[in-house]
């Protein structure tokens, strides 16, 4: 590799690299990262990171170069135990074959059948808050958006699980986001009290998706949901289904991705609302204006666009997927630097989300970044909250679906403020980035919920 096409370094600890600052902040990390180097080279204890925070290398490598890359060591590795070989961690024919049986579960069609339950579970989740309790707001979404889940996916109430659920995942994520900042890494499969905790968690939920799967191979008819399809799902050259742990890996993947992310990027919209309050008088208004005390249904959302705004740009600014990484799977070039076989590529989406080049002020939450007229003339690759590429979210229409139904029908019934004293609210950031300490907020009944 000549010095002239090599990466530059970012200087930190000589000894640890950059891991410390990662470790103590990683949110802050990224985004304090925004407008420096688009192409980095750091050491994180022990692996060494390539960190891209550029639209146009983002887009060479994820879409002009996809094929040149695999999904990073994390999932892949320390992933494995908890989603197998799902649609998140599988690889080249594989994931090919699974996207494309699971692809029509989430087609528009099929997403817009779900509209009308999640905003029945939606009313029904604030109902019981009274004007001034206290909510803590990132835990109500949490368990709103798995039961939306359960029931849209699965076809099955799982409320009464949702605690057992959120902690088992909390857990195992957690142990995912340990094993890769360690400065030791322990392999998956060691029998340390570490991995025997985790996998604790993991059979807590296998007893769960088993469950689900068990009851509907035995009522042996098609609901109509995403876990029938799995189960009928024949392969068009040999004619064979999945076996229970094929559809179990898919299942658990999209328990995590389809509940985690969308719920983190609501809670912090919410968080954002409380700051801005001219942006919440716009979405209250047009919500009014547009409902008056009905629930939303899908025919509305397209005459509620402002919504649709927010959460694109709370997003921007607290992307639930703030980082995702690629190994390369040869030799290949980025940005014109040389990237060897075998290197692990962050891409940075919260520093480039936050980039002055990209966007103004980038740090003021600002929804008309996002009409539609602006979303169109937005370089392409500098908002990617879905990722880009082959393995784009599968769940994006879905989740903007859900966001916006969501958002919609709470900012009609109730406003959420901060508690009194409450500080600067810091992330906390897992596999998705939370709000650290959960987000309590103090609910306000709005006279037009009556
Ligand atoms: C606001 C909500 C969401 C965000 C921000 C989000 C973000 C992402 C991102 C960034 C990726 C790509 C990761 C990578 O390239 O390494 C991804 C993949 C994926 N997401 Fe989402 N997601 C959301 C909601 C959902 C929902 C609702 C579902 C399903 C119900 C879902 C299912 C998946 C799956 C299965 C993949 C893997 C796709 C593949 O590799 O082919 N996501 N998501």
């Amino acid at each position: 590799m000549s010095p002239s096409n090599a990466i530059p370094h970012l200087l930190d600890s000589a000894i640890f690299g950059s891991i410390l600052r990662y470790r103590e902040d990683r949110f802050r990390f990224l985004t304090d990262l925004a407008d420096r180097g688009p192409i980095l080279r750091a050491r994180m204890g022990a692996f060494p990171l390539v960190l891209v925070t550029s639209a146009e290398i983002s887009h060479e490598a994820l879409v002009e170069k996809d094929a040149d890359f695999m999904k990073g060591f994390g999932l892949s590795v320390f992933g494995r135990p908890l989603l197998g070989n799902g649609l998140l961690t599988s690889e080249g024919s594989v994931h090919r074959k699974q996207r494309k049986l699971m692809a029509p579960a989430f087609v528009q069609k099929r997403i817009a059948e779900y509209a009308t339950e999640i905003s029945a579970r939606t009313e029904a989740a604030q109902a019981p808050w009274r004007d001034g309790e206290t909510v803590d707001v990132a835990e109500a979404m949490m368990r709103l958006t798995l039961e939306i889940v359960g029931k849209t996916l699965f076809d099955a109430e799982i409320g009464h699980e949702s605690a057992e659920i959120g902690e088992a995942l909390t857990l195992a994520m957690q142990h995912i986001i340990g094993s890769l900042s360690s400065l030791v890494p322990i392999p998956p499969t060691w029998p340390t009290p570490r991995n025997r905790r985790n996998q604790g968690s993991i059979d807590r939920l296998d007893k769960i998706v088993y469950g689900m799967i068990r009851e509907h191979r035995e009522g042996g008819r098609d609901r109509g949901d995403f876990l029938s399809m799995l189960l009928l799902a024949q392969d068009e050259d040999d004619g064979s289904t999945m076996t229970d742990k094929q559809v179990r890996d898919e299942a658990m993947t999209i328990v995590l991705a389809g509940h985690e992310t969308t719920a983190n990027a609501l809670a912090w919209t919410f968080y954002l609302l409380a700051q801005y309050p001219a942006v919440r008088a716009r979405l209250e208004a047009e919500v009014d204006g547009v409902l008056a005390g009905r629930s939303p249904t899908l025919a509305d959302l397209p005459k509620l666009p402002y919504a649709l705004q927010i959460m694109k740009e709370a997003m921007r600014l607290y992307p639930p997927v703030y980082v995702f990484a690629r190994r390369a799977l040869h030799d290949v070039t980025l940005g014109g630097h040389a990237v060897p076989k075998g290197q692990m590529v962050l891409f940075n989406v919260a520093g480039i989300h936050r980039a002055s080049r990209y966007f103004a002020e980038p740090n003021r939450f600002d929804p008309d970044r996002f009409t539609p007229a602006a979303e169109k003339a937005m370089q392409r690759q500098t908002y990617m909250p879905f990722g880009a590429g082959s393995r784009v979210c599968i769940g994006n229409h879905f989740a903007l679906m859900e966001g916006q139904l969501v958002l919609t029908a709470l900012a009609q019934r109730l406003r959420f403020d901060p508690l009194p004293g409450a500080r600067r609210v810091d992330t906390e950031p897992l596999i998705t980035l939370r709000p650290r300490g959960g987000l309590p907020m103090r609910a306000q009944r709005r006279a037009a919920s009556a």
